[in-house]
């Protein structure tokens, strides 16, 4: 079989670089390695993201791109497919083609499992009707089947692995496209997601990051019958059932919601020393009003208790967030409340964007949207404030020492990069054994994105 080339660029979030890795999985039996060059590429794939308008117009500025490399190959004797998979494609399907008909394949969130067959009619289509356009494909359905049972098995994995376990929204924050482009909410059982786990480890994976788009929503069929009748377990106890794998050192999950928290997911946290104590939970909002409005049926001092359960629990647990910035209807006050829950919290890192309109969200079509202007000079602010205690954080490290996981080659020629339990970066210049190992780190420097210092002497010698 001639070798055939996959490229595959991803946008968005962590669900997505999950689901692009098992499309590349799922070619990979045809013949298919990956490139980064799209000029080889016998098909080319843009694993979209719609969650802010920026998003959306990248995607079809790279396809202009594409085009460009696709007319060259077809001058050159060969041919490139292009894909269109993502929450973009599920979000304008048809359209997309409409747009740039030298795209042949869309597809959603939901239904990527199917792209070798979508691949075969291509291919087939092409022999019968040389010379004509192939038609596109167009496959955005939320279908019966779930995709998790037609992907291939995992076969190779990086240190720090992601392993999806919960898709979709119900929760329609007015703001927010994921329940339309990700489909209702749906959890893997938890057989699969541990014999997934199990996998990652042996194929050499030391930490494992839990994902969803709510991820503390988690409501997986039981593995066997409990002595309290529960049918299906939530996600701290399927950290429990996790946490048993021998090998795996670090877990992680993300994203949580607030509505969502429970005492036993707390009590993991407490219980479970290889749950990282570093919490990604957004709140969008400090402000009770706005919170309302986006339909995230929580207050700012719901938001603070459920912190405050966390650090009674454990010390030492740090946070980060998302916050949007001049949702319909924001007033100076709002902000002002924005910035006092920021202050309340102190936050380890965070996230935060200008409220972007999005077509069919209710929000979309609210009245009193916030000029630009107005949204840019106090998402500054806010950026001021989360970037002070993201600094501070890193050097109230300064003079401990850390575990540190070292999971990827750094830029530099012998740098390695590691991770904190809280996230933190730590690139160093270290041994290349030591890729996949906790090392103790003196922490020495701290940066606004990273922290740096010297390996403990004994782990250099060891
Ligand atoms: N499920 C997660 C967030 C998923 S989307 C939650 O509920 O918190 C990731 C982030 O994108 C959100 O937290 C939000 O801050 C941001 N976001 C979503 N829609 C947006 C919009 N219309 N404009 C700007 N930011 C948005
Ligand atoms: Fe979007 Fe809200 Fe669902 Fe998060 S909880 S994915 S912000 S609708
Ligand atoms: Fe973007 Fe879809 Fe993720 S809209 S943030 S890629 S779920």
């Amino acid at each position: 079989m001639t070798q055939k080339r996959l490229y595959i660029k991803t946008y968005g979030c962590q669900m997505n670089i999950y689901d692009s890795d098992r499309m590349i999985g799922l070619l990979k039996p045809l013949g298919y390695a990956l490139t980064d060059s799209p000029s080889e590429a016998d098909i080319a794939i843009l694993n979209t993201c719609h969650i802010r308008e920026k998003a959306e117009q990248k995607v079809y500025s790279d396809l202009g791109r594409l085009r460009e490399q696709q007319q060259e190959r077809r001058q050159n004797g060969h041919d490139m497919v292009i894909g269109v998979g993502g929450c973009v494609a599920q979000a304008e399907g048809q359209e997309i083609i409409r747009q740039a008909p030298y795209v042949s394949m869309v597809f959603g969130p939901q239904t990527y499992h199917r792209l070798p067959e979508m691949i075969a009619k291509l291919t087939r289509q092409k022999s019968l009707e040389q010379g004509k356009r192939p038609r596109g494909i167009v496959d955005t359905d939320f279908p019966l089947e779930s995709k998790f049972d037609s992907l291939t098995p995992i076969d190779s994995t990086p240190v720090s692995a992601f392993l999806s376990i919960q898709e979709g929204c119900d929760k329609f924050c007015t703001f927010c496209v994921v329940p339309y482009t990700r489909g209702a909410e749906f959890s893997r059982p938890v057989a699969e997601i541990v014999k997934d786990a199990q996998r990652l480890v042996s194929l050499g994976a030391k930490e494992i990051t839990l994902l969803g788009q709510n991820v503390n929503a988690y409501h997986g069929a039981a593995p066997f019958a409990s002595s309290n009748g529960d049918k299906e377990w939530g996600l701290g106890k399927l950290i429990q059932e996790v946490a048993k794998i021998d090998g795996l050192k670090r877990i992680r999950y993300m994203t949580s919601h607030p509505r969502d928290m429970d005492q036993a997911l707390i009590d993991a946290h407490r219980d479970i020393e290889t749950l990282m104590p570093f919490i990604h939970l957004p709140v969008q909002s400090g402000s009770d009003r706005i919170l309302e409005a986006m339909n995230r049926k929580h207050t700012a001092s719901d938001y603070l208790k459920i912190i405050e359960r966390f650090r009674h629990a454990k010390e030492d647990i740090a946070f980060s967030s998302d916050f949007i910035i001049g949702f319909p209807g924001e007033t100076d006050a709002d902000h002002k409340a924005t910035l006092q829950l920021v202050r309340d919290v102190v936050y380890a890192q965070a996230y935060s964007f200008n409220y972007s309109i999005r077509p069919g969200t209710p929000a979309g079509a609210m009245e009193l949207q916030v000029e630009e202007s107005v949204k840019s000079e106090r998402l500054q602010e806010l950026q001021g404030l989360l970037n002070e205690q993201q600094l501070s954080f890193n050097k109230s490290k300064v003079g401990t020492v850390q575990p540190v996981l070292f999971d990827r080659k750094g830029k530099f020629e012998g740098q390695m990069l590691g991770k904190t339990p809280y996230m933190q970066s730590v690139p160093i210049t270290i041994p290349e054994r030591l890729l996949g190992e906790i090392v103790d780190v003196r922490i020495e420097e701290a940066y606004a994105n990273s922290v740096m210092g010297t390996i403990q002497e004994k782990e250099i010698a060891a």
